[in-house]
């Protein structure tokens, strides 16, 4: 392993250690997203440990790198390497989770549900270069990048176990179920990697 990554195995496994910290000591609220989302953006303050060149984006549409996750799948922690743009359509997450920037800017639109179901964009926020954003499980976004960029993404459970998400399709207007992410590239020290 190079110098880099042993020690950004070191910086990684020491915020994952406090976030565990943090979640253990009381229910989950905005005051816990905070404490998270403080956590990792003093993660990636250490920014030379996350050069882009270490996390190539695929050449079109984005690429998630794990570079955490605990073995029963909580605290994964995700790079998003973006090479040009992406659109999501709204979704929850069933879990908390937290974006932070390192590069480029991603929009989120945040959204409340309305009487009849359908989502409603209550907010805007962008995340660039240390700054984040942080969702309970029933918070509803959508992402929206051009131009590239490379962020976190965490979230209490691994993508590839979230099964109960749902999405909005505009098309169909209606709630659709959002299939477990499967395409994650390993990048945890220490693991085989998957051709
Ligand atoms: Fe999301």
């Amino acid at each position: 392993m190079s110098d880099r990554a042993a020690q950004r195995a070191e910086a990684v496994a020491s915020a994952m250690e406090d976030i565990r910290r943090i979640e253990a000591a009381g229910p989950l609220d905005r005051d816990v997203l905070a404490r998270f989302r403080a956590r990792l953006l003093e993660l990636l303050a250490q920014r030379a440990l996350f050069p882009a060149e270490d996390f190539p984006p695929p050449e079109r549409g984005a690429a998630l790198y794990r570079i955490a996750e605990d073995p029963d799948g909580r605290f994964a922690l995700y790079v998003n390497a973006c090479a040009d743009r992406t659109d999501s359509p709204v979704h929850n997450h069933t879990t908390w989770a937290v974006v932070c920037g390192f590069e480029g800017q991603e929009l989120n639109r945040f959204y409340r549900r309305r009487d009849d179901g359908t989502p409603q964009e209550t907010h805007r926020e962008v995340v660039e270069a240390g700054t984040g954003v942080a969702m309970l499980p029933d918070d509803l976004h959508s992402i929206h990048i051009t131009g590239g960029g490379l962020n976190f993404h965490m979230y209490g459970l691994a993508l590839d176990r979230l099964d109960e998400r749902v999405y909005f399709s505009e098309r169909e207007q209606r709630w659709k179920p959002m299939a477990a992410m499967s395409a994650i590239r390993e990048a945890r020290p220490g693991t085989t990697v998957a051709p």
